[in-house]
């Protein structure tokens, strides 16, 4: 079996396949959209900081986890065991990630269709097939179910090549398109009326709001759901990481990425939105509060493409293929997830195992499509609210109550000899034993 289980060929290709995980709607959209409603640079800092001093710290334990165990995150967290008693809970801990990632997927593959969609819309106006591009963006039942299935098509045609073939080919052709289309995007709405003013509003911190509870809830939120955390997927990923590699820098580097990529997400959609209001879009709600939400990414923002007239087409096909991408390369770690777990421990073969759990993942979301005013948010808050944070947690007091401190240091060592005498080893096994846990189990008691 090992033989035959794939690893990253490289670093660089670990690199861009986690930081594809990490990156997606998350960060364009969720990320912008909460700095903007949660008073912009104050959110930003808090998130900064829980994103270094706790995501990181709880994504560091998941690789490590992966790493050791060389297997899905069920079979990881079991050969960690030294009890019976450990084994069950592993298997807990491993299975509940699995479902986890397949939830979010059922959703995330139905929120990246819409992105496709609106992504088509522009090609549409230009071969002038008005009557397709009214229905690529209507909300009928069978537009919403033909691009979950196009979405979902991607995302499977992908994992059924596997780690090198797949994953990391995949994440390595469309992490940087992402980031061009980023810069892109940025620069060119910096040269629009209206810029300065989102510039200010997202970089001048309303200090005050710093220790809202609501801020900071909503800050680690984010900061878990971006770095993937608590679903398997990065323990998945740890696992396809040579023994030769450095986890400690590779998992700071990934945090990197992601947090760089949030924060120009920022810089994009921020700006655009007081753009839009210098073309005379409306960007507050009745209330005075921002549009957020799928109001700003699919009324405020193509609203705003309108006014551009001809440019605009361009931008908006721009717009919703950065999207498209950046939502692919995390739904392929989503399914990467159950497809491994049903490969090792069921032996079934990648192809099959794959197609079998696409298909499962596409009728549950047929079913939130089905009556999606109601299931689409249901779902939504069972697996990034409860789910993520309770699994992370679990995979923290994994590693710090349940493994040896020198079994943890044997595997850090790995690609690091040094790192018995470095910063982090004299702080993370005792964050991860302490801290991490207690955090997150404050913040989620919070928000309940
Ligand atoms: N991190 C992804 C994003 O920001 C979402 C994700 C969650 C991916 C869980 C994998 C697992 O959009």
């Amino acid at each position: 079996m090992a033989a035959s289980r794939g690893e990253f060929s490289s670093r660089i290709g670990f690199i861009m396949a986690a930081a594809g995980s990490a990156v997606g709607l998350g960060n364009i959209w969720g990320f912008p959209t909460q700095t903007a409603s949660n008073g912009g640079a104050a959110f930003v800092l808090v998130y900064l900081v829980l994103a270094f001093c706790l995501a990181y710290p709880a994504f560091m334990a998941e690789l490590l986890i992966g790493r050791y165990g060389q297997a899905n995150a069920v079979t990881s967290l079991q050969k960690m065991s030294r009890t019976l008693f450990h084994k069950r809970f592993a298997f807990l801990v491993g299975f509940g990630g699995v479902i986890c990632a397949a939830l979010i997927l059922s959703f995330y593959g139905i929120l990246a269709g819409w992105m496709v969609s609106y992504a088509i819309e522009p090609i549409a106006k230009v071969i002038g097939s008005d009557t397709t591009a009214t229905w690529v963006i209507s909300q009928s039942l069978a537009r919403n179910v033909l691009f979950t299935a196009i979405f979902m098509f991607l995302t499977v045609f992908v994992i059924r090549r596997g780690v090198e073939d797949g994953i990391e080919k995949w994440s390595k052709r469309l992490m940087p398109l992402l980031i061009t289309l980023l810069i892109i995007l940025i620069g060119y709405v910096f040269t629009l009326d209206g810029a300065t003013e989102g510039l200010n509003a997202y970089l001048n911190p309303d200090i005050s709001r710093v220790l809202e509870p609501d801020l900071l809830i909503s800050a680690l939120g984010q900061a878990f759901f971006s770095l993937s955390l608590g679903t398997s997927v990065m323990v998945i990923y740890g696992s396809y990481i040579s023994k030769k590699e450095n986890l400690v820098t590779l998992g700071a580097q990934v945090t990197l990425i992601d947090v760089s990529i949030a924060f120009l997400a920022g810089l994009l959609i921020i700006p655009a939105m007081y753009v839009a209001q210098a073309q005379g879009v409306a960007i507050f709600a009745e209330d005075g509060s921002l549009i957020s939400g799928s109001g700003l990414v699919f009324t405020v923002l193509p609203s705003l493409f309108e006014t551009m007239g001809g440019m605009g087409l361009f931008v908006a096909f721009a717009f919703f293929i950065l999207m498209s991408v950046a939502a692919l390369t995390s739904s392929i770690s989503m399914l990467e997830g159950p497809v491994s777990f049903v490969v090792e421990r069921h032996n079934v073969e990648r192809k099959k195992a794959t197609t079998f759990i696409g298909i499962l993942i596409f009728i549950m979301s047929t079913a939130i499509i089905s009556n999606i005013g109601v299931m689409l948010d249901f779902v939504a808050t069972l697996a990034t609210e409860y789910g993520q944070p309770i699994i992370a947690m679990l995979c923290c007091v994994f590693v710090g109550w349940i493994w040896h401190r020198s079994e943890i240091l044997k595997e850090l060592q790995e690609g690091n000899e040094t790192v018995e005498n470095s910063l982090f080893w004299k702080i993370w096994p005792w964050y991860t034993k302490f801290i991490c846990p207690t955090a997150i189990l404050i913040v989620f008691i919070h928000s309940l």
